[in-house]
């Protein structure tokens, strides 16, 4: 039987490894491919979700963080650190503790979802709360990198973008080719930049370190479509913003550190950047739980937020095949699920210990 033995040795090919290398993994990747069949219907096109939140930290991150802990070990670190609106730490974390390194996370204060606070913790990685946002941690995390015996782990590390990539040869390996637009949530920036790269290389003759000249695997690569949080939306502002604020901490990134990753994937492509409000976000995260099955944290859902505002403004084409990454799961961050539409709190209903009460609660008659 196969089992799935995580991105670097599905992709060895492809990716700077070779033989020898200590590969650290909790077998990330191969994450689902989910049919949208609502999302479907209501624009006409074929829409799939990558199910990112499938991987075992329950984000894309892992798929990055193989790469970079099995970096950082073939580079005789000790220790890594980052800086994270959450994700990344959790991944970092675990990863490090599979690695056997020490590991430190840099999390702004307050602006962080208790889930991934609480991985970070389980796995035993040092947290420091800053006292500012992610741009501000990730300023002081570079300079950690750079100046002390500290091996950096977040995406501005090529190995974190190499990993990443992966996800877009996955969904090319499931649909026999690329889709024809792929929407994604765009914060740091990383993923954005790792997407475009994979399809970009599948669509190619690859020159392989270990494996010589491998063919093009599609015969296409899809418009990029990104979708920032409105509060936080560098990209549509054209600069950095200083203050950025949403409810979807995880994209809450004012100065991304991909941006020219982020801008040749948007224009090499012929997408955009766009964004959308924190209200159009958790619509459509009730969307994806409601109607399509899939639970996702506010941030992951920024991506089909997108694909509806463009589809009530008629600019998404029928007839294609459209992917959307959803990039964490639902767990991370439950609480927006107890939220109702008009903001009021769900309260479970409460009933006596027996059938006949119950059944009525249901609206049940007996049979
Ligand atoms: N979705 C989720 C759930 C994320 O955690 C992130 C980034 C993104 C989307 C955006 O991806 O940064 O590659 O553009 N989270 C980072 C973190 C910043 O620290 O966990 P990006």
């Amino acid at each position: 039987a196969h089992q799935w033995r995580g991105v670097i040795r599905e992709y060895a090919d492809r990716l700077p490894v070779t033989e020898s290398t200590r590969v650290i993994t909790l077998g990330e990747g191969g994450t689902p491919l989910v049919h949208a069949q609502k999302l479907s219907e209501l624009t006409g096109s074929t829409v799939y979700l990558k199910v990112e939140g499938m991987n075992p930290t329950g984000s894309f991150k892992d798929r990055g963080m193989t790469m970079a802990m099995t970096a950082a070990v073939a580079s005789g670190a000790k220790a890594v650190v980052c800086a994270s609106t959450g994700n990344t730490s959790a991944s970092a974390a675990a990863y490090a503790t599979a690695a056997g390194l020490k590991c430190a996370v840099l999390v702004p204060e307050g602006k962080i979802s208790m889930g991934k606070l609480s991985q970070a913790i389980a796995h035993g990685a040092t947290l420091l709360q800053v006292d500012g946002n992610f741009d501000n941690c990730l300023d002081i995390a570079r300079k950690l990198g750079e100046s002390y015996p500290v091996f950096l782990v977040n995406s501005v590390n090529p190995a974190r973008i190499q990993g990443q990539k992966t996800g877009a040869f996955e969904i090319v390996d499931s649909l026999g080719d690329a889709p024809d637009i792929h929407v994604l949530p765009v914060g740091n920036a990383g993923n954005i930049t790792a997407y475009w790269k994979g399809y970009k290389e599948y669509s190619a003759p690859f020159e392989s370190d270990t494996a010589g000249t491998l063919p093009a695997v599609s015969t296409k690569t899809p418009q990029m479509w990104g979708f920032q949080a409105a509060g936080a939306a560098p990209f549509v502002a054209g600069h950095p913003i200083t203050e950025p604020d949403t409810i979807a901490t995880a994209i809450r990134i004012g100065n991304p550190a991909s941006w020219d990753g982020a801008i040749a994937a948007r224009d090499e492509s012929g997408g955009f950047i766009d964004a959308v409000t924190d209200e159009q976000i958790l619509d459509a995260h009730r969307w994806l739980s409601a109607r399509e099955g899939v639970f996702v944290e506010p941030g992951s859902a920024a991506g089909v937020a997108g694909l509806l505002k463009k589809h009530a403004a008629g600019e998404v084409p029928t007839g294609k095949t459209i992917v959307i990454t959803v990039t964490g799961h639902g767990l991370k961050d439950p609480q927006w699920a107890l939220r109702t539409e008009d903001g009021s709190e769900v309260q479970p209903v409460k009933v006596s210990n027996d059938v006949v009460t119950v059944a009525a609660e249901l609206g049940l008659e007996e049979k």
